[in-house]
Order: structure tokens, then sequence, then C-alpha cells
């Protein structure tokens, strides 16, 4: 018999859920409006530093409604980080605007400022400078902020910030999420919290997140009978998991602590593999370590992590490649590309030679050591079979 499954990042529920929920019930608001819709906004603007919040139906919805609050249309170019899940951009395509990608840096394995400083120079000669720039978090990890905010400031474009795999996280002292003109969270399954499904638009203007609900429950003006004079969207959250949301913020701050304390065995660990490197936290910053990612240098060691991911599943464990650059999907054919340096494309890199281990704060000792002794065997396995081939 096979030993149970270790996953990615499994929900992992705090406990009180059932009381939102049962409150829900008890008091009949099961719409997407009510109590938990209005006081999950409120408590996590208050969590994060925001002025205030929407909630919506996904991160990226709250992505979208972002784009369509900055009047991204037809032909307008917006600006995206190339190391990410496609929801980041899929929004972009959603406005009939036009994605470039900007590449990753070393540092924090997120948007390079090098590389965008050029894409916003060759933008402004060509007079088109882009829309917004959706710059995102990946892993828990904060971009270099201060360069991305100050460079885009100086060329008068928004942010957009994706945090949705970085609730918790800080740069400089300051919650992740919270420095451009909009962010978003996501409380997809998979994430530091969940509301099984459901997102976040935070900014610290009240009027455009006004806006944001007005769009998002279809757009319908204030009138007796159904008015609309604009497009809408059905992109708001049922008051159930609103509550749910409640109750998984409440221990958001533990869960953060318990993906760290996972990331630091993992260390320990796993320190001795040649070529091992973990995703770096950049000074001044504290990563919510949503998952533990490493790359193995194939300058260094002939260790492939395919075969690692490989022979985890074999043993009945999860694990994923980082992240598959936007640029090189076929979904994206032909949009622009702006790398790091112009012989230094570091996505690339980081797709060609990294993983993302199971790292759900729920994960016993017992799991996490059975996910350490998978990584072993096979970096023992494959470093064998090349001395001997
Ligand atoms: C970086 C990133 N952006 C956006 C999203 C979209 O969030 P959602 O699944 O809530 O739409 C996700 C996760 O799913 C993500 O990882």
């Amino acid at each position: 018999m096979s030993l149970p499954k270790i996953l990615l990042s499994p929900p992992h529920l705090s406990g009180n859920e059932e009381k939102y929920i049962e409150q829900a019930i008890k008091t009949n608001w099961i719409a997407p409006l009510g109590p938990n819709v209005d006081a999950f906004e409120r408590e996590l603007s208050q969590y994060v530093g925001s002025k205030g919040a929407a909630v919506t139906s996904s991160g990226t919805a709250a992505i979208h409604l972002a784009l369509e609050l900055l009047d991204v249309g037809q032909g307008d170019k917006v600006f995206c980080s190339s190391f990410t899940f496609v929801a980041s951009a899929n929004p972009i395509l959603y406005q009939g605007a036009e994605p470039v990608f900007i590449d990753s840096e070393p540092d924090t394995w997120n948007m390079s400022p090098h590389a965008l400083e050029r894409a916003l120079e060759d933008a402004q000669s060509d007079g088109e400078l882009p829309k917004a720039v959706i710059v995102v978090n990946l892993y828990g990890q904060s971009a270099k902020m201060d360069e991305i905010v100050s460079l885009c400031n100086q060329y008068g474009v928004p942010v957009v910030e994706d945090a949705a795999e970085s609730l918790g996280s800080e740069y400089k002292g300051k919650k992740s999420g919270t420095f451009g003109k909009f962010g978003i969270y996501s409380f997809n399954g998979n994430k530091i919290i969940t509301t099984s499904g459901g997102g976040m638009l935070v900014s610290d203007d009240e009027e455009a997140l006004d806006r944001a609900r007005f769009l998002a429950t279809q757009a319908r003006e204030p009138a007796l009978h159904y008015e609309h004079c604009h497009m809408g969207y059905n992109y708001r959250l049922s008051n159930i998991l609103a509550g749910v949301g409640r109750a998984q913020l409440e221990v958001l701050d533990d869960r953060v602590a318990a993906r760290r304390r996972i990331f630091e065995r993992y260390v320990d660990a796993l320190a001795d593999i040649p070529g091992i490197e973990l995703m770096p936290e950049l000074e001044g910053t504290l990563s919510n370590r949503w998952l533990t990612t490493f790359t193995i240098d194939p300058d260094v060691s002939p260790v492939k992590t395919d075969k690692i991911i490989q022979e985890m599943g074999e043993r009945n464990i999860e694990s994923r490649p980082l992240w598959k650059p936007l640029h090189l999907q076929p979904l994206f054919k032909g949009a622009r590309f702006y790398p790091h340096e112009e012989d230094n494309v570091v996505s690339e890199q980081l797709f060609a030679s990294g993983l993302c281990l199971p790292s759900g704060s729920s994960m016993s000792d017992e799991d996490q050591d059975r996910v350490i002794d998978a990584i072993k065997n096979s970096v023992r396995k494959q470093l064998a079979s090349f001395v001997t081939s």
C-alpha cells in the first residue's frame, strides 16, 4: 500500500470557519454581500495597512478590475513580470491590450528593475508608455519595490502589485501588496490562507475601490429598476466564503511562521547538495515562504530537478517545476520581452533548473522527512549514475 499523498500546498483550516459560516446561514446572509464581506474587507485592509479593500471572486478578477480602473483598453501596452503564473497576464488579454514581458533578476527572482528601465526608455522613445506595470511577488518574496516604484513614478506609469502569493510578507517593514496604485491577493485553495476561491483588491484610493465594487456587481446603476450604462462583471465573493476568509485571516501570522519553519528545516537538511540554491530572501524583506523552492546550478552538478520531481511523484509526493516564463508560453508567442541583460535571461535559467517543494503549513515533520529523503535519494542516484556512466 502506498503512503498517503503529500500535496504542495493544501488548505489548512483554523477551526473557526464554521462559526462564521453558521452565523451567515443563521442570519440568511448567503448573497455576495453582507456582514462577513464588509468585515473581511475591513480586517484585511487593517492587516496590510491599506486605506481600503474590495473582495472579489478570485485574484484574477481583482487584477482584471485593477486594469479596468486604470482604463487599460484595446491596443494599450501593459508591462508584466514574465516569471509568473498565467493569471497575472490573462487580464491584459481580456482588455484587448498587449503584454510586454519583463525578466527576473537573481536577488529576488522577481521583476528586474534593469530590464524594466530599458523597456520604459524604449516605450517612451516609441511614444507609447504602458498603461500599467504588473509586478509579481513570487513564492512569497517581494520584488525590489523601491527601484520598481521609483522607475514607474519617473515615467508616470501606475503599478499593480500581484501579491497573490505574498500575503503576510513584508518589504522594509511594510506589507507586501501595498506598494502600487493597486495590490491584489488570492485566496485560492493552495494559497497561504484560502476561501476555497477568492481574491482581494487593495488600494489607498477609496473612490476607485467603490468603482471596483460597482463594476464587480454588473455595474448596476443606483435606480429602482435595473439600469446599466457600463459593461460590468459578476466578481463579488459570497458572504459565506468571506466568513471563511475572516477565520483564515485570524491565523495568517501563524501560517507565515509555520511556512518559514518548514523552509528552515529544508535548508538544514538539503544544504549539502552540490549546486543547490534555495530562493534568496532580499535583505530588508520578510518572505512568507509560501513555497520552498530551489535551483541546482547546472555548472556545478549534473543533477536534474525534473528527475527529482519524477521520483518524488513515484513516492506519492507532489512537487512542480518553477513557473514557465510567460514569454515562452505559446499563448504569448510574439510578445515583446526584455531580458535582465542581453545575454542573461534569468527567468529561463530558473525555469530550467528549479522546483517547488511541498510547503503546506499543516505538513508534519514526518511528512517533511519523507520529502527530504526522496530528494536526497534522487540526488544520490543521479550522482552515482553520472560517475559510472
Ligand atoms: C502569481 C499569481 N497571480 C495571480 C493568481 C490568480 O489568483 P486566483 O487563482 O485567485 O485567480 C495566482 C494564483 O492562482 C498567482 O499565483
